[in-house]
């Protein structure tokens, strides 16, 4: 190879004949495998030959050296702290656009002209109400559950009621389930927490923009008129375009993984919430909040950085560190600003968990474990104190996140069922444990 692999280089030159050789010691034996260089980023090795050749598998858990797929959606430089969907800086989307054309942006790969955004908008209105069957569905549950075992169950549930949209070898089909999960998260986000208190389900109003109509679904009640704060709008549809994909992050490989059998949409969205449920993943917002509120002032931060630091102490600083970004979460840096227009707009002069906040950071940030590991504030790291001066409880913040994911979920999923390439997903392991012995009867095995 003639060039160093760096993550701004050039790659339209022809970089076709660039190989690593690779020598096996043990054996004397050598291969050269192909270098495969996407439109930016590091260059990948190709190592579908290895084992054919050498007998080895890679070995890598977490695959943090592993590219698991080919796609042309999102991309991530993490040591610049750059997020761009198909070209589109994310800080431009969110302060630009509008959430649903983010959608048409991450299904289409181009933003919609005039038209194609009112056909787009349109389409999505004419699905956002849900079957009648399912509200028998939601009565099937405790009211204190969990509003993500709801959602993951109801989400689930919709391959038993869409049987014109699972033939994932259809194309009409494919983009009709992808439209119809775009449109039906929104109503299931808010009937989860109507249901979570007790009161009556909203309809969906389509003469309200998509993210007017579900906080009208969210916060209004049949006694009274409801009217959202714009700023509170506009706050809400930049969190749901700064979360709408993020490359093949867990919850994404895992809807890819899933789908890689075949399994229809749903359940692969389904499969997504799941994961994303997690308190590394989606669940870190929450745990940021709680974080906080524990924290009760800013004079107890060197305590907090102190137990972070410690090897002994599980605790974590939630809403820090990125396994991508080595650099601030370009999406933090949004939030921040819109959780400061939100508190303004509402008249709060002190919001202490915001100033918690600001002062943990401004402490982690010239600390030299955190400096030195690259961690800065992600996503999560704001947004919890945004949702909740909103109004929305904690219990619904990673609902928040899978709503707006599920647009990401939904074209990475369409471009591997999409990609002639694709194979079932089947990774292999480093087995260790015990070697073949006979089976033995249980009147003669150790008491
Ligand atoms: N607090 C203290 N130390 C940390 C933290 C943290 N939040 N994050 C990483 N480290 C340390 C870690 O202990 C390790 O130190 P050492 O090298 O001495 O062993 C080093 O930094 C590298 O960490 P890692 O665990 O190897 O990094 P990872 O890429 O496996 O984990 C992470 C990434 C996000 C799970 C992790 O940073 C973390 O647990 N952060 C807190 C939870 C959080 O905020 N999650 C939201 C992630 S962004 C939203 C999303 O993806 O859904």
């Amino acid at each position: 190879m003639s060039e160093d692999p760096s993550h701004s280089q050039d790659h339209s030159q022809d970089h076709s004949q660039d190989f690593v050789t690779l020598k096996d010691e043990r054996s004397g034996k050598s291969t050269r495998l192909p270098v495969l260089y996407g439109s930016q980023g590091s260059p990948v090795l190709d190592i579908a030959t290895l084992h054919a050749e050498f007998g080895y598998y890679t070995f890598d858990p977490g695959y943090g050296a592993t590219g698991s797929c080919a796609s042309a959606i999102t991309f991530i430089n993490g040591s610049e702290g750059v997020l761009m969907h198909r070209g589109y800086d994310i800080s431009e989307l969110a302060e630009q656009s509008d959430y649903l054309e983010v959608c048409y942006l991450l299904l289409n790969a181009d933003l919609p002209n005039k038209t194609q955004k009112d056909e787009f908008f349109q389409t999505i209105r004419n699905h956002t109400m849900l079957h009648d069957q399912m509200q028998y569905f939601f009565r099937g549950f405790r009211r204190d559950a969990h509003p993500m075992a709801i959602m993951v169950a109801v989400v689930g549930a919709l391959s038993a009621f869409y049987h014109d949209s699972l033939d994932i070898q259809d194309e009409e089909q494919r983009k009709l389930a992808s439209i119809r999960m775009v449109a039906k998260m929104p109503t299931i986000a808010a009937q989860v927490y109507k249901y979570a208190i007790g009161q009556p389900f909203v309809s969906p109003r389509n003469d309200l923009g998509y993210v007017e109509n579900f906080l009208n679904m969210t916060f209004s009640v049949p006694a009274e008129a409801y009217h959202a704060d714009p700023a509170v709008v506009r706050a809400l549809e930049q969190i749901f375009i700064l979360h709408a994909d993020h490359e093949q992050n867990a919850s994404t490989s895992t809807v890819r993984l899933a789908g890689s059998s075949g399994a229809n949409p749903f359940a692969c969205i389904a499969a997504g919430i799941s994961s994303l449920w997690g308190p590394a993943h989606g669940g870190a917002n929450e745990a940021v909040l709680n974080m906080l509120e524990d924290m009760e002032e800013t004079s107890r931060i060197p305590e907090f950085l102190a137990r972070a630091k410690d090897k002994d102490d599980p605790f974590r600083l939630m809403g820090f560190g990125h396994r991508v970004y080595k650099n601030y979460d370009p999406r933090a840096a949004v939030l921040r600003k819109c959780l400061e227009s939100v508190l303004i707009s509402k008249g709060v002069e002190r919001e202490p968990l915001f100033e918690r906040a600001r002062a943990l950071e401004k402490a982690a940030l010239e600390d030299a474990y955190f400096v030195e590991r690259k961690l800065f504030p992600n996503v999560d790291f704001y947004s919890g104190i945004l949702l909740r001066a909103m109004g929305f409880p904690t219990s619904m913040f990673t609902v928040l996140f899978a709503l707006a994911r599920t647009v990401g979920w939904v074209a990475q999923w369409r471009e591997m069922v999409e990609d002639p390439s694709s194979r079932i997903g089947r990774p292999r392991q480093l087995y260790r444990g015990r070697t073949k012995r006979p089976f033995v009867p249980l009147e003669q095995r150790k008491s």
